[in-house]
């Protein structure tokens, strides 16, 4: 059975109303019949659902549906990216343990490696995505992760997936892979030996920019250790927003599919633009890392990049240019997005800091949407002859 036909098919038990379609269980807590039931609970001698905090029916049917999706043994899901990657880092690393990321990815991310680790005495170390041969010598003995985007946000760049866990499993040293601009249509890390797959599954996973929501899947042993800490910290999905998701799944395939062609095609047109500097979308033959792309992705994903000849001064010009396409802190919506990190989520650093993670200055970030590519294409060449 393919996995998206799995995961349309995994669904919460039938109640006594035989319901097509998952109801939601919007409440805090479940009941116990008697005392011995309750005990039986919390001393994990039954697998019954106790508090919405530790788990909820419709949280583990979005997890559950994600896991068929990544080829995953088992998932936790959580109120956003950001805390499945928090959450992350914080059941698998301890003071005195060594982190290896890649410079390149989201900048909350590098906020939480580079700002708040140290706090618990956590080290880390970056890793350049341009220079893959170095990254071996950053590896030392107390070294426990290695971690990752690929395709990056917002370069577009990309990290051999078998490549990279064979070299950190030599080490004894965990690959943790962010997953969120491919999706598991296009890429599946597990299948290369990654040992957890993270999503913010408020982007493509939801795909209608209504709701927040994250999730961390792989081995088994490692999610249950996740799952202690987050049934301690708390970081829970709502109900709500894990019913939304798990019917967005079941649109992931036929939504990515359609957000990958509309990217190609718009990228192919776009390149040798008289106006930009380069443009960049994993499925281009001229991006420089095209042959990884082509080795495990199925496609090029619904984001594409660009490098305006003007700099940020053109940057800014395009965006207000810009009559149909969403100015918005987002991506992964059925309505397109454009975004200029220089001058707005990376305005704050320095020239030579946004240059280190891989944003130059007139760097343009694309998220095709679902509305006809003509007309997004239409849009993005009116934009550039006024900027
Ligand atoms: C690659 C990537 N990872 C993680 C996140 C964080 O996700 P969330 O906003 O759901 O916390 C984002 C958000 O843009 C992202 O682009």
């Amino acid at each position: 059975m393919q996995p998206i036909t799995k995961a349309i098919r995994t669904r919460i038990d039938h109640t006594n109303e035989m319901e097509h379609s998952s109801p939601l269980f919007l409440t805090s807590s479940f009941c116990f019949d008697n005392a011995e039931d309750m005990r039986a609970a919390f001393a994990d001698e039954t697998d019954v659902y106790i508090y919405s905090r530790f788990s909820n029916p419709n949280v583990q049917e979005f997890t559950d549906r994600v896991c068929a999706l990544e080829g995953a043994e088992a998932g936790f899901a959580t109120a956003s990216g950001m805390s499945a990657i928090f959450a992350t880092f914080m059941s698998l690393l301890k003071a005195g343990d060594h982190l290896v990321s890649c410079s390149s990815i989201f900048g909350s991310t590098h906020t939480m490696i580079s700002k708040y680790l140290g706090r618990w005495a956590i080290e880390y170390s970056y890793a350049d995505v341009l220079k893959p041969e170095t990254w071996e010598s950053l590896i030392k003995p107390n070294t426990k992760l290695l971690y990752l985007e690929t395709p990056t946000n917002p370069g577009l760049d990309m990290v051999d997936l078998e490549w990279v866990c064979q070299m950190a499993h030599k080490h004894n040293v965990l690959v943790v892979v962010d997953n969120c601009f491919a999706t598991p249509i296009a890429q599946r890390p597990i299948d290369y030996g990654v040992d957890l797959v993270i999503h913010s599954a408020t982007k493509w996973m939801d795909g209608q920019g209504r709701v927040l929501g994250g999730v961390v899947v792989g081995n088994k042993q490692l999610i249950h250790d996740i799952y202690l800490f987050c049934r301690t910290s708390g970081p829970s999905l709502s109900p709500f927003n894990a019913w939304v998701l798990s019917r967005s799944l079941e649109t992931l395939q036929v939504r990515m599919d359609r957000h990958a062609s509309s990217a190609l095609s718009i990228a192919q047109t776009l390149d040798n633009h008289p106006g930009l500097s380069w443009v960049k979308y994993p499925f281009l033959p001229s991006h420089p890392q095209y042959a990884i792309a082509k080795k495990q992705m199925t496609n090029g994903g619904g984001v594409f990049c660009f490098e305006l000849k003007g700099g940020l001064e053109s940057g800014r010009k395009f965006l207000d240019a810009l009559e149909l396409l969403s100015l918005t802190a987002n991506l992964g919506d059925s309505r397109s997005i454009a975004s200029h990190p220089a001058s707005t989520t990376h305005a704050k650093l320095s020239e030579a800091e946004r240059l280190a993670t891989g944003i130059t200055p007139g760097l343009i970030r694309i998220s095709v949407g679902l509305e006809d590519p003509q007309d997004i294409l239409n849009d993005i060449k009116q934009a550039l002859e006024k900027s």
